[in-house]
């Protein structure tokens, strides 16, 4: 093979491998891909003959692969030069087409904003879920918009913090954004007053140097984040979203139109009503929980934790229901009181058992619980409590809880969608969707079975 014909391979080799690692995807896949946006019925056999050194036949044809693997590798317009310096065709029109004003790239170099800090050493069990979510992100396609909603400390930061680093070491974006809003900690339901669509645009301003969004309306806010937005690829972070002054579902509604390419991920405890690829996040399993167990031991220096049978991490999982703030709450509290002990206040926990009347065990199911708890009205109040009557383990389908329930109809079903939107109610197909089941995770039924209801 003669020297240019060698080159090209390798330059077409090289902007494979990089188009590899920014999507994590199989070369044969990205090859697949690549022929048929260049419109090749046989998919990706084109791209195989070229990578032997084979020059495309078509000036067109190079130069719509070239602008494919620039658009999905952010290559550089060196790279688009050397590669036609290799063949026959002139690289001038293509170039001007892909970095106008004479840039290099054709994407903006990515702008690093630190993330908060990881608390954990290694992500453990969400392995396939983390490959769902930067899938979606990482595509330029629709679903611009991801939820992760769950339990308090069922792991939804932890899994969007991981997806956040993941998207900004591929430098999938032009930049990261991770909004939080401030938990309540006090006694009362407070909303964080400080996070609106405004404070959102804001943060988006802050990016666009030079781009003014001080002493301006909302409106012009939104005409300027949009026009940013169209211009940049950014992914924006918004975490606990249940305590947001605005309600949820409206701060998406109103962010969805201005997006471009940009893409949102969101976490709440409250499902999310607007159009969102929605996961609903539960406990570890099995295999992951005993390793999360044992991560968790180790990094904190609870080696106890390592003396612990096959039984006893069985028995935490349990009872915790696989959710990794009950685990950490049951590996620290183990270090002082036989597991029994720990199990059992954890499954009959009341606020007059703890001395100070606020132990370990109360503060944290007011944590997990009380938001949601205090936004149900009586009837859906009432229900859990029937419900939380059913094994957690099968739990019970609609026409048992109707019949134990004695509910009408109509209040049944808008009971049910409350609690299932906050996040408080299981559901689990039987068989096709015709039944299904209705179960409660084991910390919700011990909660509502706890004498701490009566004191909220
Ligand atoms: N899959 C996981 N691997 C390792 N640590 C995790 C995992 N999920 C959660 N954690 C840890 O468990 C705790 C609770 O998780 P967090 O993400 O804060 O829950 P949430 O945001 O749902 O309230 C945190 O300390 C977090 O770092
Ligand atoms: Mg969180």
């Amino acid at each position: 093979m003669d020297e240019s014909r060698q080159m090209f391979a390798q330059l077409l080799a090289e902007g494979l491998y990089k188009i590899k690692l920014r999507e994590d995807k199989p070369l044969t896949l990205i090859q697949d891909q690549l022929g048929y946006a260049i419109g090749r019925d046989t998919g990706g056999s084109a791209l195989t003959h070229w990578r032997r050194g084979n020059i495309p036949a078509s000036h067109t044809d190079l130069e719509n692969l070239a602008r494919e693997m620039v658009r999905r590798g952010n290559l550089e317009r060196s790279w688009v030069e050397q590669l036609f310096a290799q063949t026959e065709y002139p690289a001038e029109t293509i170039c001007a087409a892909l970095f106008p004003d004479g840039e290099t790239t054709a994407v903006p170099p990515q702008t690093i904003h630190p993330l908060p800090g990881k608390d954990y050493r290694q992500l453990i069990g969400r392995d396939p879920l983390l490959k769902q979510i930067s899938d979606i992100l990482a595509a330029l396609d629709p679903p611009h918009m991801v939820s992760i909603d769950g339990q308090g400390g069922i792991g939804k930061t932890a899994l969007s913090l991981d997806a956040a680093h993941r998207c900004q070491q591929r430098g999938l974006f032009a930049s990261v954004i991770w909004l939080s809003v401030t938990r309540p900690s006090g006694p009362l339901l407070q909303a964080d007053t400080s996070f609106t669509l405004e404070t959102i645009l804001d943060a988006i301003g802050a990016q666009s140097e030079g781009e003014a969004f001080a002493d301006v309306s909302l409106a012009e806010k939104k005409q300027l984040a949009q026009a940013y937005l169209a211009r940049h690829r950014v992914l924006l972070v918004l975490d606990n979203l249940e305590t947001a002054v605005q309600p949820q579902d409206e701060i998406l509604a109103q962010l969805q139109p201005l997006l471009g390419q940009s893409k949102v991920l969101a976490t709440s405890r409250h499902r999310f009503r607007h159009d969102t690829y929605a996961i609903h996040l539960t406990g570890l399993e099995n295999d992951g929980a005993a390793h999360f167990i044992q991560q968790y031991g180790q990094g904190n220096g609870f080696h106890h934790i390592q003396m612990a049978t096959d039984g006893e991490v069985d028995e935490i999982i349990w009872a915790t229901g696989g959710s990794p703030l009950a685990m950490q709450l049951v590996v620290s509290q183990s270090r002082h009181l036989p597991l029994p002990v720990v199990l059992k206040n954890l499954r009959a926990v009341t606020p007059l058992s703890q001395i100070n009347n606020e132990g370990e065990y109360v503060k944290f199911y007011k944590f997990v619980f009380h938001h949601s708890w205090a936004l149900l009205n009586n009837e859906s109040k009432n229900l859990l409590v029937t419900m939380a009557q059913f094994d957690t383990a099968n739990g019970a389908p609609f026409e048992a809880i109707q019949h134990i329930s004695e509910l009408e109809f109509g209040i049944l079903v808008s009971c049910l969608e409350i609690l299932w939107d906050s996040s408080l109610l299981e559901v689990r197909p039987i068989a096709g969707i015709s039944q299904i089941r209705y179960y409660l995770h084991p910390l919700t039924q011990n909660f509502v079975l706890s004498d701490i209801v009566n004191v909220l």
